[in-house]
């Protein structure tokens, strides 16, 4: 998610917007720019890194003026350089925008630019924005506004834009389109904002409009003019805002962790987005650079991850042997280079890493790259290492994920993997187009289905309430759940500090059952699939010894109360896309009863977001 300030009307723009990017420091980012209108021509500073790199180039080659725009890029098309940062310049020099989203068309629109004579100078989809609006504006009546309308009709996907132009340098135009993050305008005593999130511009102002799905503001010093994108006034409402910047960066949420749990079906969208080409019904995977020939000869995947990255994995390897036949053996990170792993020609080994800098996953891919593997990587931080030392990625598009447990960073890995089973069953034709449109159709429902999800928080709050002084948990899956219960087990204990262990549920009569009584609570996943009948058995076994049995089950299984102490809810899914749904309860589960104990939940005792030391 990128971060958006502009400002009209200021005695110098340059420190506000700054300072602005500043507290959209937490949304993460790869790159920076400012563009600010000096002597009447549009002055223009860009970096990649952090924010102080870009403060460090203004500091060498000051710029100052009344109005401009900043921007933090969260990279998604287009590798973290200074030629991809915003802001991006029209050719005339006359017109800059910044942009958060992804529009889904840009390499058509991008052509069509190209035939018409317009020079690129980036890789990223946001520069066919900017020129646009400058061929509408040449092509009317010059007003910027109109050219702005004119331009996100053509556009596909989610926008949150901003536009300034030299020849009106009493405005700044902004948009907004779906979900790509907001855009809210701040109402200021002879200056106006413009900011994606609210604590760039809280320090400025408290009186905020927000703008809403197809709606354009036209923002000057002295007044701002909202209309819908087909040009009809809007009458806005005015908010005021009680919160302190650093509340205000969590939104309505307590933690990091709790805003980043109710991403996930906005997060689901952006990692399925842009990944399936919905006129051949395929998915593209452009960035893992594999050619048929390659995938064909493939014989084997090696998964190297640590933590949750690895339970992801675990239900990786179910995707890419069902999906694509392909042998998968997974490996946490931190074994791999000690075991002399056997690596042939054929062999491609696939790190899964959020941060990309886990020390362990990153010498994984050191020992592989060593023993000749093709190697991969699946991540979320654009520009990290992972990504820069693998010959192909897949990302995950989550967004910044700023609580050290990770939640919406995990469910988009799933994604990520199940997406590269459909792409490998695809270039090596295992799988038949019946099953690829079956689950296609299947991905597609998932964020809806994790958003309905989420909507049980309530009954897992009341569970927490009961279970929150309880020190040890057991966690019981079966097949492409047993992950899930070392995944929920995991949330719990690292941001609760209470022991819990998952379980495949079918080793409990090997040993761990004798743990069970009634001081051992016991969560199962029993939704309706093969294995259902089975984890039936095991929640009447727990019973039987005087455990306490909360399960995850499918709506409208009511049985299954009759067997549990408690039941969670969960829309039906198809049991492959199970674990993206079923993970949601024991996210929202470990969460509630952290919070209940008064845990640090977003910055957990001896913890950090990404290991990169050994
Ligand atoms: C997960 O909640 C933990 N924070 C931890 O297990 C994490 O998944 C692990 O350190 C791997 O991190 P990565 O995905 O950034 O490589």
């Amino acid at each position: 998610m990128c971060g958006i300030v502009g400002v009209v009307g200021a005695d110098n723009a340059t420190p506000i917007i700054l300072d602005g990017l500043s507290r959209l420091e937490y949304r993460g980012y790869d790159s920076a720019g400012i563009a600010v209108l000096q002597n009447s021509k549009i002055a223009l500073r860009r970096d990649v890194g952090k924010l102080i790199n870009l403060r460090r180039r203004v500091e060498a080659d000051p710029l100052a003026g009344p109005i401009g725009i900043g921007h933090t890029r969260w990279a998604t098309h287009g590798v973290p350089a200074e030629h991809n940062a915003h802001p991006h310049i029209s050719m005339d020099g006359n017109f800059v925008v910044v942009h958060n989203g992804i529009v889904e068309n840009y390499r058509e629109l991008r052509a069509e630019l190209i035939a018409e004579g317009v020079q690129f100078s980036s890789e990223t989809d946001t520069e066919v924005i900017v020129h646009l609006v400058a061929k509408f504006a040449a092509g009317g009546d010059g007003d910027v506004t109109s050219a702005v309308r004119q331009t996100i009709g053509l556009l596909r996907g989610a926008h949150a834009i901003v536009v300034m132009n030299s020849a009106q340098p009493d405005r700044l135009v902004a948009v907004r389109i779906g979900n790509a993050g907001g855009v809210a305008v701040g109402l200021g005593d002879g200056s106006n904002f413009i900011a994606s999130d609210i604590p760039a511009i809280i320090e400025e102002t408290r009186r905020m409009i927000f703008l809403e799905h197809r709606q354009v503001a036209t923002v000057f010093a002295d007044h701002v003019d909202i209309q819908t994108a087909d040009g009809a006034p809007v009458k806005p409402v005015i908010h005021t805002i009680g919160w302190d910047a650093v509340s205000a960066a969590k939104g309505e949420y307590q933690h990091f962790m709790q805003k980043e749990i109710f991403d996930q079906a906005r997060s689901l969208t952006d990692t399925i987005r842009g990944r399936v080409d919905f006129e051949t019904q395929q998915v593209v995977l452009p960035d893992l650079n594999l050619s048929t020939e390659t995938a064909q000869q493939l014989q084997r995947i090696i998964s190297v991850a640590c933590g949750t990255s690895y339970y992801s994995s675990l239900v990786g390897k179910f995707y890419i042997e069902h999906l694509a036949r392909l042998p998968v053996e997974v490996d946490y990170g931190s074994e791999f280079r000690y075991r002399d792993p056997i690596i042939g020609p054929n062999t491609a080994v696939l790190a899964i890493t959020q941060s990309g800098e886990t020390v362990d996953t990153l010498a994984a891919m050191e020992e592989a790259r060593h023993k000749g593997a093709l190697l991969w990587a699946i991540v979320n931080a654009m520009g990290s290492q992972a990504m820069r030392v693998s010959d192909g990625h897949i990302t995950m598009n989550a967004g910044p994920e700023i609580g050290v447990a990770s939640t919406k960073a995990f469910t988009s890995s799933i994604v990520d993997q199940f997406l590269l089973a459909l792409y490998l069953g695809q270039l090596r034709g295992t799988l038949s187009e019946a099953d690829r449109l079956h689950y296609l159709h299947q991905l597609t429902r998932i964020p809806d289905l994790v958003g309905r999800t989420l909507e049980t928080f309530p009954v897992v709050q009341a569970l927490a309430s009961k279970f929150h002084n309880y020190r040890d948990f057991l966690y019981l899956g079966r097949g492409i759940n047993y992950p899930i219960a070392l995944e929920g087990a995991l949330k719990l204990k690292e941001i609760s500090y209470i022991h819990a262990e998952g379980y495949p549920a079918g080793e409990m009569k090997h040993g761990p059952i004798a743990l069970i009584d009634e001081n051992m609570p016991v969560l199962a996943i029993a939704l309706k699939d093969a294995l259902y009948e089975k984890m039936i058995s095991q929640i009447e076994q727990a019973k039987a010894r005087g455990g306490i049995v909360i399960a995850v089950a499918t709506e409208g299984d009511e049985d299954i109360g009759q067997k549990a102490d408690h039941v969670i809810h969960v829309p039906e899914v198809d049991p492959m896309l199970a674990p993206i749904v079923a993970v949601i309860p024991l996210q929202m589960l470990a969460y509630s009863i952290a919070v209940r104990r008064g845990a640090d939940v977003d910055q957990p005792r001896n913890l950090a977001k990404s290991v990169t030391v050994e």
